[in-house]
């Protein structure tokens, strides 16, 4: 089937999902930093997405829950830095459809204090297992975090039950289409505004919201650039894992016009600083910015990184005066209550 026009909801409508987020999200003008930069700037509120303060997850999640609980699963697993917005969101979404939340958080160490996301998987009283990340990288911490949990998996169905593996950042082909369906979202919301944009900029970490972005913005026939800011260094593999992805999406929906080749992805990695988690004068005066101009709070380790991109990119003129732009805020709020080594000094 060959996709002529706004068709995303047609295209979804047969997939199972489960309503967990506040949708759609509010498209807002931003008047002061418009006017400062001589652009045209809108924020896309996902920070304000859903249970347990949202973010981008929730979208995945319904999606990812529903596939679960069709496959008569009662826990999940998951993994990601110990300040995960993603495990945050899962475990919030669990609660919700009486799931039990499994963790595999990567830290260099166990943190005395739970501040931030940590704060609120205790409060939800998911279950937490702590990986120290000797190898220095998240990334690569993953693989052994994922041969422990496999023996908790093996426990847990030992024990008769039945086990969702859901990946870091919820980056399989289920978890994708929330990010279709988001594109269709926020396309409705350009009609119904009037607006035309020129680019969507969002921050990038696994690649999940990138992919659903681009096969929505494939579905519509949309014109809008997307730009992605990474967070990290692109996992190896990341290009082959989009493009892998969109294709095993594309045979789930029976659609052709939507695969992403390698070669057409473009994401930034000049600005996530000197390293995932890691704040540096950019990102912190995004914060700032943001805080201080709008009254918008931006997560140090996501948001203000794909902030402080935009922010160089217009003024570099890479972005042209007069540009429609948008800002995908996939959340991460509760972030700026972390330790101070993520958050950086966001006071003077
Ligand atoms: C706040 C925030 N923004 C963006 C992302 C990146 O999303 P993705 O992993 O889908 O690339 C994440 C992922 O953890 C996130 O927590």
């Amino acid at each position: 089937m060959v996709i002529m026009s706004n068709t995303i909801d047609k295209c979804l409508d047969p997939v199972p999902r489960v309503d967990i987020g506040f949708f759609p999200t509010p498209l807002q003008r931003l008047h002061n930093l418009s006017e400062k930069y001589d652009i045209d700037l809108y924020i896309k509120r996902d920070d304000l997405s859903g249970p347990g303060f949202g973010g981008n997850k929730v979208r995945k999640l319904e999606y990812i829950i529903a596939e679960a609980l069709e496959e008569n699963c009662d826990y999940i697993v998951t993994y990601g830095g110990f300040q995960s917005n993603h495990c945050r969101q899962l475990t919030a979404s669990c609660r919700k459809y009486g799931l039990e939340p499994v963790l595999y958080l990567i830290g260099d160490e166990e943190p005395k204090e739970s501040r931030a996301n940590l704060h609120l998987d205790r409060l939800m009283d998911a279950e937490i297992h702590h990986i120290t990340d000797d190898l220095g990288d998240v990334g690569k911490t993953l693989e052994p975090a994922m041969e422990l949990a496999q023996q908790r998996i093996d426990e847990l169905k030992k024990e008769g039950h039945r086990v969702y593996n859901c990946p870091s950042g919820g980056f399989n082909p289920t978890g994708t289409l929330g990010f279709i369906r988001a594109f269709g979202e926020l396309d409705s919301q350009f009609k119904k505004m009037k607006i035309t944009p020129d680019y969507l900029v969002h921050a990038t970490g696994t690649g999940g919201t990138y992919t659903g972005l681009m096969m929505g913005k494939k579905i519509i026939g949309s014109d809008v650039g997307i730009l992605p800011f990474s967070v990290a260094p692109l996992f190896p593999g990341l290009k082959g894992k989009i493009s892998e992805t969109s294709k095993e999406v594309s045979k789930k929906l029976n659609i052709d016009g939507a695969i992403i080749s390698p070669d057409e992805i473009d994401i930034d990695t000049d600005h996530y600083g000197p390293g995932y988690d890691i704040p540096y004068q950019g990102s912190i005066n995004a914060v700032k910015e943001l805080a201080r101009e709008e009254g918008i709070i931006l997560g140090p380790a996501y948001t203000a990184k794909a902030m402080a991109g935009l922010l160089d990119n217009i003024k570099k003129g890479k972005i042209q005066e007069g540009s429609t732009v948008i800002f995908w805020h996939t959340g991460g709020t509760p972030t700026i209550f972390a330790e101070s080594s993520i958050v950086g000094d966001v006071y003077g």
